[in-house]
């Protein structure tokens, strides 16, 4: 019986302990294997232009800010939480679905090089 109890604790474990490694991955936060330094221009200015301006840009943009320069997007970046948002399952941005996981990579690895712009 004693030997049952531990088995089934050890399970509930096991199981716990796979279910947050698999939401951890399910949402994001990529970690990443491109090696070589991601710049503003062209990576991440395309992924903007290509996926935030539309709402985030213009004369009257959503959420009152624009990702329409280098300026912006590092602000949005490194002050705000774009890199929460576009790795929020439940909220994402855009708001129509999460980017792909490279789109993703490419932001994580623009922060962790340090913003360069071009
Ligand atoms: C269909 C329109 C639309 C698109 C496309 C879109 N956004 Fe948004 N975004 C919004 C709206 C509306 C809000 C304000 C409401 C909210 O926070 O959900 C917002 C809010 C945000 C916020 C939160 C700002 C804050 O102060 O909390 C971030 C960051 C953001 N967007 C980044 C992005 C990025 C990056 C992209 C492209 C990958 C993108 N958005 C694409 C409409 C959009």
């Amino acid at each position: 019986m004693y030997k049952l109890k531990f088995f089934i604790g050890l399970l509930l474990f096991i199981s716990t302990y796979l279910g947050c490694t698999k939401a951890i991955i399910d949402e994001g936060s990529p970690t990443t294997t491109i090696d070589r330094v991601i710049k503003y221009d062209p990576d991440v200015q395309n992924i903007m232009f290509n996926n935030c301006i539309t709402c985030h840009g213009g004369s009257a943009p959503s959420g009152g800010f624009t990702l329409t320069t280098y300026d912006d997007t590092r602000f949005y970046t490194e002050s705000g939480n774009l890199v929460e948002r576009i790795n929020d399952q439940a909220n994402p941005m855009p708001p129509s679905g999460l980017l792909s996981a490279e789109q993703r990579q490419i932001i994580a690895k623009w922060v962790a090089d340090g913003f360069p712009e071009k």
